[in-house]
């Protein structure tokens, strides 16, 4: 066995965005010892890609708006699978953790009054996003690090941990390596709360960067962890398509929500021509009524460019197909149109979207007060993740955790934009809480040199082989099958294929080879990568396969409708005892009467 150092703490934070942060905060609060590890530096988490703001119903811009409302408009986006009382605790918790982060020195917008200023965005009934800008996540990861550093936490930057450690059935720790040195590091925790976020490198078209290869999910389902809801991958209407090295990069909802507008090649608004029954009466039909809603008139109705974000791009994709694209394989997203509206539109833009402004400027040469963008549909978020108990955040492994997009429950088939942010914070929380409990409860648990040492011998076989195969050639075949084959409109026939092409993947991620040594070498972190990468594609396709409907994020050619049947349950995936992947069926809880009065009132 090589040699490893070894750390001994309470709680072991796995993962440094705002879960992570939030997480490690609460823990350390509780008064344990806290390290966090961070795949890359910190501050580029994926947090900071959620742009246009925080979800909460602190009801300053409508005073119509609640708890109540938001839980309902969770409900309804997530299309009912989720988990009733996350959507719960977070609608009614998410206020309370905005103020906190702005007391703890996030610098908000401001309605004329003062308050905190919010914004629309798609699926929310009331202007709910908490915003600074078009940077509201990084203003959120910029505070929860400028509050952590004060908390004696440990931090380890550039690791990544290939494995959990357990002692019989629950969490001891985890094993991994310095990316820069290639040393191995072994660290005793009491808990562990997974907080990696995504698996958006499955695929080809992300806005996802380079370390979201769902090392959270992987380490969950080897650590024998139940993922629930692995089918529903958010695909964002809006990322930017050209040129070709910028693909994939987010356009935030929040242009749309400041009044951006989608058109196809003929200039048509073509979101007005599929508006879904359940939204019907609250879209509005003309380009007026859609205007005066984006700039906050309370009787008006929201513009059909604030639908939810699966069916906005399924929209998008049909205009493509169909022959009414843009020149590069997009559509139009429109905010310059509001000079006919506003005098100082184009300050105005700046004002309020200053990131997109800069984006399009330097990445595309596009000055968006003046033209329109090109967007197409982007891998954004995992809605599928490590199944928890709602209130502890705790997995089916006792003492391991799982906060923020690895875990999941809170937005079922899809995910309103702007719950994300809120998420991390409610959940982070709570997981922090739950897992510095955990600490205090249990002791150490043993580490079992036979688990070290399988571990490090996996993570060292790229050097052992003779390079047949390249980590990135393989890489990059699964991310375009994975776009091709299980990508925003899927089907039975495509999908076994892409489960025969991952069994072929895994053959061919056994022959990869890496040159050189552990030190600075990101061929072989990339093959170690490319091992989460097929495991979390494998559980994306089977149960896409298992669920025949078309269900929120999850459409299917072959099943095109909603099927009431497959309301009542969420798809868990586990690994089975001869390492096989398990699918079953798991009926939702039934919901208490109180809630599901909330729900038809708000229809
Ligand atoms: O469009 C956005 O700004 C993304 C927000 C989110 O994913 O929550």
């Amino acid at each position: 066995m090589a040699e490893h150092l070894t750390h001994e703490h309470d709680v072991l934070v796995i993962g440094a965005g705002g879960a992570g942060l939030r997480a490690a905060a609460e823990a350390s609060a509780a008064g344990v010892k806290v390290a966090v590890i961070s795949k890359s530096l910190l501050g580029k988490a994926h947090t900071v890609m959620a742009e246009g703001g925080i979800a909460a119903a602190l009801a300053n811009v409508d005073d119509r708006d609640s708890w109540r409302v938001h839980f309902a408009d969770t409900m309804r986006g997530g299309q009912y699978l989720n988990s009733w009382r996350m959507a719960e605790l977070h609608a009614k918790e998410a206020p309370a953790c905005v103020r906190e982060l702005e007391a703890w020195g996030a610098v908000f917008d401001r309605t004329a009054d003062g308050r905190i200023l919010q914004r629309n965005f798609g699926g929310h009934r009331y202007p709910r996003l908490a915003h600074v800008g078009d940077r509201t996540g990084l203003e959120m990861i910029r505070t929860l690090q400028d509050h952590d550093v004060h908390l004696g936490i440990d931090v380890f930057m550039e690791y990544t941990v290939v494995s959990l450690l357990k002692d019989g059935d629950r969490i001891a720790g985890a094993f991994g390596y310095e990316r820069e040195r290639g040393r191995f590091h072994l660290f005793r925790a009491k808990s562990v709360v997974l907080a990696t976020g995504g698996i958006g490198r499955a695929y080809k078209i992300t806005s996802n960067s380079w370390e979201y290869t769902g090392d959270g999910h992987a380490l969950a389902y080897h650590a024998g962890a139940s993922l629930m809801d692995m089918e529903f991958v958010q695909f964002h209407p809006t990322g930017m398509i050209w040129p070709p090295s910028v693909r994939g990069i987010l356009v935030t909802e929040g242009v749309r929500g400041e009044g951006g507008v989608l058109r196809n090649k003929d200039g048509r608004r073509f979101m007005f021509d599929d508006v879904p029954p359940a939204y019907a009466n609250q879209t509005s039909n003309t380009e007026e009524e859609g205007w005066r809603y984006t700039q906050g008139d309370k009787n008006a109705r929201r513009p059909p460019e604030l639908l939810t974000r699966d069916h906005v791009a399924r929209c998008i994709r049909r205009e493509v197909r169909e022959g009414r694209g843009s020149p590069h394989g997009g559509v139009f997203l429109d905010i310059a149109w509001i000079k006919d509206r506003m005098p100082n539109a184009a300050e105005h833009i700046k004002k309020k979207l200053p990131s997109m402004y800069h984006q399009f400027k330097q990445l595309a040469d596009i000055d968006i007060t003046a033209e329109p963008m090109e967007v197409g549909p982007t891998t954004h978020y995992m809605m599928g993740g490590v199944r928890v108990d709602p209130d502890s955040q705790m997995s089916d492994v006792p003492g391991l955790f799982a906060a923020g997009e690895c875990g999941a429950g809170l937005h079922g088939a899809n995910r309103l934009g702007g719950n994300s942010l809120s998420d991390l914070l409610v959940f982070g929380k709570r997981a922090g809480q739950h897992a510095a409990c955990y600490a205090k409860e249990n002791s150490l648990g043993v580490i079992n040199s036979g688990q070290v040492a399988a571990a490090e011998k996996q993570a060292l076989a790229p050097f052992e082989r003779d390079g047949a195969e390249g980590p990135y050639a393989v890489q990059h075949a699964l991310q375009d099958m994975m776009q091709d084959l299980v990508g925003i409109v899927r089907q039975e026939k495509e999908m076994l294929l892409a489960l025969k092409r991952i069994q072929e993947f895994k053959a061919r991620a056994e022959r990869v080879g890496v040159t050189g040594n552990r030190e600075y070498n990101p061929g072989w972190h990339t093959a170690i990568d490319l091992n989460n990468l097929l495991i979390v594609s494998e559980m994306v396709t089977r149960a896409a396969l298992e669920r025949k409907e078309s269900r929120g994020a999850h459409f299917r050619d072959d099943f095109p409708v909603k099927d009431d049947k497959f309301g009542s349950f969420n798809i868990v995936v586990r690994k089975g005892p001869g390492g096989e992947m398990h699918i079953r069926r798991e009926p939702i809880p039934e919901m208490p009467l109180e809630l599901k009065q909330i729900i038809e009132e708000m229809k």
